[in-house]
């Protein structure tokens, strides 16, 4: 009988991450101080984040250990299940082998613990008594209450309104985690006032949140502030995803020519890439590709440039591709997409083009994912279902080119808390949406006076 499941013993489990920073073939552009427009120092990010964060921010070590208080955590639901998808194969009826990392099987249902667990040990060894942060879909909000609960953290969590009002199961979870879950914007910070004094029925964006949770972190003693994807540290924890895909694959004697991952803020897709990325740094082929919401297009149609990470414009200038700070993308159901950013280190890889980037519909998103269901029988989650329709757009080319292709990709979530958007989806609601060109350009007005990269 032919293995579907490779698994990997617990003592298999990787004992370091990996840091693409040391193999980038060229230098990255640095984020810069907002006041100064000179490059942040460690003691710049100090009010916000811990030292030793601060420090693997700043790393351009190859590999950094993974503490044993973080492993023993992660080995909870670690090493995940690298799968033969046979039956999609079959329904696709294309010369393709499709691998996937469940990373669905975690306690919340997805990739963000891998660095949630990590960033509440590192805050507690450094005396952090209280971590405040946003989450859009809930995903990282609950991944963060839970790993918060588990190193003895208070927690706060600014959740995108929309995603509070369309998904009540998450806000259950992070308050059964023990955490407290505020709906963004709120009238508990400054920066989420602004917003409700402009435009009471904002439905929030992970910009609007992610200044909350900042303002919040910043006000509070012996707080700090969390961020579950776009920075170097929270990819390089989420790279354990790779590389167990990596022993995973070696064990039967295979590697991917091509590498899938959705793309929010960038984490679960570098998560299973940045390793493979390192190969064809040193000249293998590999085809990687990003896939993203068309309603939010941010690696296919925004500019490279520096711009803030939030709204409130507290954080430091990142160079990345960009929809501007102020945009607040359409109230779609993969919430975790909706972010006006992509992870500096995403970019830049896709800028140098070792990366590919492609934008889907919501339509053809959802009906990957339900195909999926009914063939491997999980239900993905909203946002991986993106991951899902590149596979299906790979898998389509591979017949017409007639080439066989192995293709690895992240199944970054499950859609079990999820199933509104997929009720929305089958009872006819949902429409294909593609962003008016003018709202783009509306939208980076606010960054035509920044530095250039
Ligand atoms: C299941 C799932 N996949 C993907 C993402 C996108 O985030 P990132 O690009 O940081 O991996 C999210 C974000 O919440 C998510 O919940």
């Amino acid at each position: 009988m032919e293995n579907i499941k490779i698994l990997l013993r617990d003592d298999e489990i990787p004992r370091e991450w990996y840091n693409v920073l040391a193999d980038m073939p060229t230098p990255m552009h640095p984020p810069l101080h907002p006041g100064t427009g000179k490059p942040i120092t460690a003691q710049d990010m100090a009010a916000i984040f811990p030292m030793n964060l601060i420090e693997q921010e700043m790393s351009a070590d190859r590999f950094i250990r993974i503490p044993d208080e973080v492993l023993e955590k992660y080995l909870l639901w670690r090493p995940t299940p690298l799968c033969r998808a046979r039956n999609f194969e079959k329904l696709l009826k294309a010369p393709v082998k499709i691998y996937y990392k469940n990373e669905g099987v975690s306690p919340p249902g997805s990739h963000k613990p891998n660095t949630a667990v990590a960033q509440a040990y590192y805050n507690k060894v450094a005396g952090v008594k209280r971590l405040s942060t946003e989450t859009g879909a809930g995903q990282w909000g609950s991944a963060l209450a839970m790993a918060c609960h588990m190193f003895g953290l208070e927690c706060r969590v600014f959740m995108v309104r929309v995603s509070f009002e369309q998904k009540p199961y998450r806000r259950m979870m992070m308050m059964t985690w023990g955490a407290d879950c505020v709906p963004s914007p709120s009238t508990m910070t400054e920066a989420g006032r602004k917003v409700l004094a402009r435009d009471p029925d904002s439905p929030g964006s992970l910009g609007i949140a992610i200044s909350e949770a900042i303002e919040d972190a910043v006000k509070g003693k012996d707080s700090r502030y969390s961020l579950g994807s776009v920075l170097n540290h929270v990819l390089l924890h989420q790279t354990i995803i790779g590389l167990e895909a990596k022993k995973q694959m070696e064990k039967i004697g295979e590697y991917p020519d091509v590498v899938i991952g959705c793309a929010g803020g960038g984490s679960n897709f570098a998560g299973i890439s940045l390793p493979f990325v390192r190969d064809k740094i040193h000249g293998k082929q590999i085809t990687f590709i990003a896939a993203e919401p068309s309603s939010c297009p941010t690696l296919t149609r925004g500019p490279f440039a520096y711009d803030f990470g939030d709204l409130a414009m507290t954080t430091p200038l990142l160079a990345m591709y960009t929809l501007g700070h102020d945009f607040v993308p359409e109230p779609i159901h993969a919430g975790g997409l909706r972010y006006h950013g992509m992870a500096p280190i995403v970019s830049h890889l896709v800028k140098e083009g070792l990366v590919e980037a492609r934008a889907y519909h919501q339509l053809d998103t959802f009906d990957a994912g339900v195909k999926w269901a009914r063939t491997e029988g999980f239900i993905p989650a909203p946002e991986t279902d993106h991951a899902i329709a590149a596979v299906v757009e790979e898998a389509r080319r591979a017949r017409e080119e007639g080439k066989e292709k192995v293709i690895l990709f992240n199944w970054s979530g499950h859609g079990i808390i999820d199933l509104a958007s997929y009720d929305a989806y089958l009872s006819g609601q949902l429409e294909k949406y593609d962003l008016p060109d003018e709202e783009i350009q509306r939208a980076l007005k606010a960054i035509e006076k920044f530095p250039k990269p």
